[in-house]
């Protein structure tokens, strides 16, 4: 039997516009994804005298079974290589669910990875990513930060400054598909567009003391949440207390605040700890 443990990182949207709908009924975006130390831990083996897909799960809750995303990435997987044998994964969930951060998608694209390693196919991750999730195509390019867009397949690796960061989650169950129905129902409401930067440059400079992340951090789900999630206006404003740098992550309801040493990011984790469910202090990748 043959295992491999692989990371799978959460990411943050530095900035999230929704540009349209598409015929699909799915978003198109544009958003800068970053990964940052906080992690799922994934163990996968494959036995070749055993079939079938176990999981175990640990750590933060997670759907048991065929519920669970990994669960179906590694069905579709296997349903595609020649290579025969049993799938074991362990999970070790760290990513709050629903958050905004990811963890769901990154999963998913560690498991790829993981099979594809272990049963030395050459299958086109790709296709299978993109069928798995949105954002489980960003997980799979394994790089730092990318400009998003599309529906989350068009990808453009850049280069950020190093930041540290603080996460905090409103509390409030606010789950992606919901989010995006608020979208459609009340984007009319909305009356600035929130341009993130200009993508003609992709090139970020140094992040000097004093000014703001150089780039936009406005995300279009938060003006939509805030009237209606408590939680959400009162992160919001606590957050914007302790510094300009702060923003929602997706469709939330985790927000983030950056901080360029780690002596701020704890000031402000010790200010926020206490007054939210779930507060994580990690740094970019
Ligand atoms: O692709 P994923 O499974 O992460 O998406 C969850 C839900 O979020 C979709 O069913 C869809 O309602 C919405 N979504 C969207 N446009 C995107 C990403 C997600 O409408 N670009």
């Amino acid at each position: 039997m043959r295992r491999i443990f692989i990371e799978a990182p959460a990411k943050i949207n530095l900035g999230l516009q929704i540009t349209g709908v598409r015929p699909d009924g799915f978003h198109s975006l544009e958003s800068i994804f970053s990964t940052v130390t906080l992690s799922d831990k994934i163990e996968v083996s494959l036995n070749p005298e055993t079939t079938g897909i176990s999981l175990e799960c640990s750590g933060i809750l997670s759907p048991p079974g065929k519920a669970n995303l990994v669960w179906k990435t590694a069905k579709i997987f296997m349903d595609k290589t020649t290579v025969r044998g049993g799938v074991g994964i362990s999970l070790h969930k760290s990513i709050p669910s629903p958050g905004g951060l990811g963890g769901g998608s990154s999963d998913a694209a560690a498991v790829l990875i993981a099979l594809q390693k272990l049963t030395h196919s050459e299958l086109n991750l790709t296709t299978m990513a993109e069928r798995l999730g949105s954002d489980v195509p960003f997980f799979l390019l394994r790089k730092g930060s990318a400009l998003v867009t599309g529906r989350g397949e068009i990808l453009h690796p850049v280069v950020l400054p190093h930041f540290h960061c603080v996460l905090v989650h409103s509390g409030e169950n606010i789950p992606t598909p919901a989010a995006f129905k608020l979208w459609d129902a009340h984007k009319g409401d909305l009356t600035e567009a929130c341009p993130i930067s200009n993508y003609t440059a992709l090139k970020f400079g140094a992040w000097h003391e004093g000014k703001p992340f150089p780039v936009r951090l406005d995300n279009h789900f938060l003006t939509l949440l805030h009237s209606r999630f408590p939680g959400v206006t009162r992160t919001a404003e606590e957050l914007s207390r302790l510094t300009v740098n702060w923003g929602l992550s997706g469709s939330g309801p985790t927000f983030y605040a950056l901080f360029r040493s780690e002596s701020e990011a704890k000031e402000a984790e010790e200010q926020l700890t206490g007054k939210f469910p779930w507060v994580f202090r990690c740094q970019s990748r």
